[in-house]
């Protein structure tokens, strides 16, 4: 079933386009197609949605339907809208503005590129203690065949011990480790998504999850983010529509937003689903990772009263990629299931790094203390040098995670990653962090740098800026680039 905006919700997306600069120059019809075209580039408005008709959305903005109809046709006539007579209008793009993002990653082996499209720590300094201690531990499985489809006991109690000690009763049956998050999802996609199924992403959202779902050709819906975060209102109103098979969030410092989902919308979230038949794969990769001191809401998976909610989560962000440690809780017979399903993918993970994890949880307060002071200070000084070195972007600055999702001043994201590449500068512009090229006007900074990285970084890429104005370039992409 095409989902279908109402006109309330469309308004209130709208907000005041009245207001805004084309609006000063144009009929009010230009200026109410200028944007709605600016909320498919920005993703705020999804792709293949059904708009209002014409008499709805002119009730619910206040204007006259003659005005509707002109924007609509002008909608038509610039090729974001697509009608059919007595079906409706739905939204599209231009033919020729597709982008697809190609999921691939190349790693970066230039010491002198300061790469700003990977936002990763690099080790903490507790890690080679731990691997010293774990291979210490190891003797004691090497009289075992090794293979642990769920992950190693002790492994497994540490992480269900983290989340009850959240608030989060958790017995390790419920914890199948993995090899890191993507691991994770990939292989809850394998049990769950068949191919073609209807799954719910929010827009922007991690693009190797975005990678992950196209390998499994599930159909992509997207949920649009503002400078607010989730509307809860329209996201409950396209689980309803849309019923998804599975819906992907991030609700714990999105990436790339860095967005912390409130706790009074995290139960209705799970209501919402639950009615529509939908899984919730909850990543809490940044869980950990609050930055202000702030109290966290309770885990979406404490409001789960049907076990249709799946916690993925891993070392990777607060920690270090290179461990590849991930999890999954869920029941224990979906554990079961899981670790079955994986007999055909990798059939199990590596024990010693494993062990190296059970060392590292136990000093998981130690840890993300550091990592919580570094990134505190990166952030705050990568907000400064943005505002002034780049004053007409926008960005809301996040609580927690450790990317910064900044609002550029104008449809220029690919341009500038294409421009700084030059200057030793990489960075993931705003497309690949949604689908169908839309995102622009938007760029994901990451504050996992040092400060005079960040600083020398951000120099370069606004000289590019101002030279883009100069030379007006054309904005294009197309080297695949590593993205975390
Ligand atoms: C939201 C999110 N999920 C998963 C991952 C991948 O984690 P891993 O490296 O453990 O596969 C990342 C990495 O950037 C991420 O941002």
């Amino acid at each position: 079933m095409t989902p279908t905006v109402r006109g309330t919700q469309l308004a209130r997306l709208l907000g005041r386009w009245h207001a805004l600069p084309a609006r000063r120059r144009s009929p009010d019809y230009a200026a109410l197609a200028s944007a709605v075209r600016g909320l498919l580039a920005d993703g705020r408005l999804p792709l293949g949605v059904r708009l209002p008709a014409e008499r709805e959305l002119a009730d619910a903005l206040a204007i006259s339907r003659t005005t509707v109809s002109a924007a609509y046709r002008e909608l038509r006539e610039s090729g974001h809208l697509n009608s059919k007579r007595g079906a409706g209008s739905w939204t599209a793009l231009p033919s020729g503005l597709k982008v697809e993002g190609s999921g691939l990653w190349t790693s970066s082996e230039d010491l002198d590129l300061i790469d700003l499209s990977c936002a990763a720590l690099s080790a903490p300094d507790e890690l080679m203690a731990a691997t010293k201690a774990a291979l210490n531990d190891l003797p004691r499985y090497l009289n075992s065949t090794g293979y642990h489809p769920s992950g190693i006991p002790e492994f497994r109690a540490a992480v269900a011990a983290q989340f009850t000690a959240r608030g989060l009763p958790t017995s390790p049956e419920q914890i199948m480790v993995t090899n890191g998050v993507l691991h994770a999802l990939d292989l809850v996609l394998r049990l769950l998504v068949p191919v073609g199924a209807p799954v719910l992403v929010e827009s922007p959202t991690y693009p190797n999850a975005l990678a992950a779902l196209r390998d499994r050709r599930a159909r992509i819906s997207t949920h649009g983010l503002d400078e607010n975060g989730w509307d809860a209102e329209l996201l409950l109103s396209t689980l309803r529509q849309v019923r998804p098979r599975l819906a992907y969030l991030i609700p714990e410092f999105q990436n790339p937003t860095g967005h912390l989902m409130p706790a009074a919308f995290r139960e209705q979230l799970v209501v919402a689903a639950q009615r529509a038949g939908t899984d919730l794969v909850i990543d809490e990769s940044f869980v950990d990772l609050a930055l202000d001191g702030q109290e966290m809401p309770p885990a979406v998976a404490s409001f789960d009263r049907h076990g249709r909610v799946m916690t993925i989560g891993g070392m990777s962000k607060p920690f270090w990629g290179g461990l590849r440690l991930g999890w999954i809780r869920a029941s224990a017979p979906t554990v079961q299931r899981l670790a079955a399903q994986r007999v055909g993918v990798d059939t199990s993970g590596p024990v010693l790094e494993q062990l190296i994890g059970v060392h590292l949880l136990s000093q998981t307060e130690q840890v993300i203390a550091v990592r919580r002071n570094q990134l505190r200070a990166q952030r705050d000084e990568l907000l400064r040098i943005v505002a002034e070195h780049l004053p007409d972007w926008r960005v809301v600055p996040p609580s927690g995670g450790v990317t910064l999702w900044a609002e550029l001043d104008g449809p220029v994201s690919s341009a500038l990653a294409r421009a700084v590449e030059p200057l030793g500068v990489r960075l993931a512009p705003g497309p690949r962090f949604g689908v169908d090229g839309t995102l622009e006007r938007f760029l994901r900074l990451p504050f996992t740098q040092t400060i005079p990285e960040l600083q020398d970084g951000i120099a370069r890429i606004a000289s590019a800026r101002y030279d883009l104005d100069r030379t007006g370039s054309r904005p294009q992409w197309s080297e695949p680039e590593l993205i975390a």
